[in-house]
């Protein structure tokens, strides 16, 4: 099945799709001094919560880069009081910013849409006016596993902080996720994929959508509970 609708089944229940609560996401408006007149770039946007919150308060100019029509047609249905926002459907690796013309450059659990995190932060430096923040959320690693494993795992956030520092970004503040933040994110998608395919008896993605779920459902539980975090990194171009 194509995974994008996959996804609009496995976060039909939740607008920040993250493993951080609306609270944490809050603290970005000071990390990020959001006010009037800001023009702010959000890389794989989803359903937008964070930006759409910005823009009920503040006259900001946003634009949202996402790839699943599902989420920016929820996104687009809801027109905040004050800012402007615009999305733009399709990969975030076609658009191509102006050079140093974004105060607030934010990617949440996106970095793969630019190849990563390293080439993330490059690209979002990049798009970034000097002093303004670059705002990156993605998983790190808690803790190593005691024996050698297979499996790829990411580095921890001291070491992202470190690729940011290089990529002339001060790095200024972090948010991490809970493990109660992880477990609440997965158990979300958990019930809504099982809810579905108990309402979809003989349905053609019956089989895909079951399987991804509990695929999911058990790396979340051998893999993401035991080693890995979440962390939001806040740091601001040097200049
Ligand atoms: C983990 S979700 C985060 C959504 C949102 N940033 C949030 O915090 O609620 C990742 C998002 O990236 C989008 N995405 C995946 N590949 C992408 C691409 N190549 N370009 C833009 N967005 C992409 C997904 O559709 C999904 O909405």
């Amino acid at each position: 099945m194509d995974h994008q609708d996959y996804w609009a089944i496995a976060e039909a229940d939740i607008e920040i799709q993250n493993p951080v609560t609306e609270r944490k996401l809050r603290l970005l408006d000071d990390y990020c001094d959001i006010r009037d007149g800001l023009r702010v770039l959000d890389i794989g946007c989803g359903k937008a919560w964070l930006m759409r919150q910005w823009a009920e308060r503040f006259d900001i100019e946003g634009t949202g880069l996402e790839t699943n029509p599902a989420f920016l047609d929820f996104a687009r249905s809801r027109s905040p009081l004050r800012g402007g926002l615009t999305y733009l459907e399709g990969p975030a690796e076609r658009f191509v910013p102006e050079p140093a013309s974004y105060d607030v450059v934010m990617c949440l659990g996106a970095t793969f849409a630019l190849g990563g995190f390293v080439s993330a932060v490059e690209w979002m430096v990049a798009a970034t006016k000097p002093g303004g923040a670059v705002v990156v959320g993605d998983l790190t690693t808690k803790h190593r596993p005691a024996v050698a494993t297979h499996q790829h795992l990411p580095q921890d956030s001291v070491e992202l902080a470190g690729v940011m520092q290089r990529h002339g970004v001060e790095v200024s503040a972090m948010i991490s996720a809970s493990e109660a933040d992880f477990e609440r994110y997965a158990s979300h998608h958990r019930h809504a994929t099982v809810r579905w395919v108990l309402q979809h008896p003989g349905h053609p993605d019956e089989q895909d959508v079951a399987h991804k779920s509990s695929d999911d459902w058990n790396y979340y539980l051998k893999t993401v509970r035991p080693y890995l975090g979440w962390t939001i990194l806040v740091g601001h171009k040097a200049g």
